[in-house]
């Protein structure tokens, strides 16, 4: 029997093609409802067997990541070795992360590190959890973990965590993403939705900010957040035109807000011929939709030119979600 000293998962990073946000609820979250999407920019945890719980992160920006237990990862090993009798099959790992996705950039990269956490331990450990148990597992680590095991394309509602798979032909979508200088924080930026939305709020009932053709959506909190049918019916029809069109994030006008040289970018890469544009979940990486794969090149080289971000990345989508990718032994 070979003895598996060390497993590697890797995890894509998520857009949210809808990202539609209802009022915060008791427990400090807000409903959702969303079109999570994976797409080709991928991180990879290793899981090794050590004396105690230990991360090292390389890679993109990986000096900001936390390395005590805040760490998601480390957090969803220590969730799954709750759940799994081994003995000292469970003791500590050495959990080795090389980042690809940006940190605080909208892309969910420190979920999508929990969730190639969670599968390269089920592995290591020979745990044999099922998918539905995994994801039970990543709800509880946060709100995007379940979507970055599942992948592909999926509507999620609740926190984000109660996923349907969305139906949709084999279509290849060619995205340009456009990363920021700095970071954002997510419940900064659910805070700053809050205020906009409160009757004193700059734009309580208004419009909001966002270029023309993007997907920053208007007015105030809807008594529940709905799926977009147009969204819906774009992606059923594999038209990158008419998906580009219907693309929305509620979180928009909130992540303008503090940080306004978005604006510039989203209107940078729509002038530039891009189908569709919008603030990545809660920012500050700005997505573009293009028609091509050469398309997709020329908005990239054009946008990188612009000075109107840090750098850029080419990426299709959708794509499968964690998977064990190598078993050293
Ligand atoms: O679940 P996760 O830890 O990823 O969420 C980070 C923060 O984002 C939460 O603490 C909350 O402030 C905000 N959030 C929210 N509603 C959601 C998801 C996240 O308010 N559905």
């Amino acid at each position: 029997m070979t003895i598996v000293t060390g497993v590697t998962a890797r995890v894509p990073a998520k857009l949210n093609l809808q990202l539609a946000v209802g009022p915060p609820r008791a427990d400090g979250y807000h409903d959702l409802v969303t079109v999570f999407h994976a797409v080709a920019l991928f991180d990879e945890v290793t899981v090794e067997p050590a004396e105690r719980d230990t991360v090292t992160v390389t890679g993109e920006g990986a000096s900001t990541v936390p390395h005590d237990g805040d760490n998601l990862a480390l957090r969803a090993v220590a969730a799954l070795r709750k759940q799994v009798r081994g003995g000292n099959r469970t003791a500590g790992v050495r959990v080795s992360i090389a980042k690809r996705i940006p940190v605080a950039a909208g892309l969910a990269g420190g979920s999508a590190d929990a969730a190639a956490a969670l599968v390269a331990a089920n592995e290591l450990w020979a745990a044999g959890l099922a998918p539905p148990r995994l994801a039970e597992i990543a709800a509880t680590i946060g709100s995007d973990v379940a979507f970055a095991l599942l992948g592909g394309t999926a509507v999620g509602r609740g926190r984000g965590e109660r996923l349907t798979p969305a139906l949709a032909p084999a279509t290849r979508y060619h995205w340009v993403l456009a990363f920021a200088e700095g970071q954002l924080s997510t419940p900064k930026v659910y805070a700053a939705l809050d205020r906009l939305r409160s009757p004193g709020g700059s734009r309580g009932s208004g419009g909001d900010d966002s270029p023309p053709g993007s997907g920053g959506s208007r007015g105030v909190a809807p008594p529940g957040p709905a799926l977009d049918a147009t969204l819906m019916s774009a992606l059923r029809s594999g038209d990158a035109a008419r998906l580009g069109r219907a693309l929305s994030n509620d979180l928009q006008p909130a992540a303008l807000s503090l940080y306004p040289a978005l604006r510039k970018t989203l209107a940078a890469g729509l002038e530039l011929g891009a189908l569709g544009a919008l603030v990545a979940g809660s920012g500050p990486t700005c997505v573009f939709l293009a028609a091509s794969a050469d398309r997709a090149l020329e908005l990239a080289v054009s946008l990188s030119g612009a000075g109107v971000c840090r750098s850029v990345a080419r990426v299709t989508g959708p794509v499968p979600g964690a998977a064990v990718v190598s078993a050293q032994g």
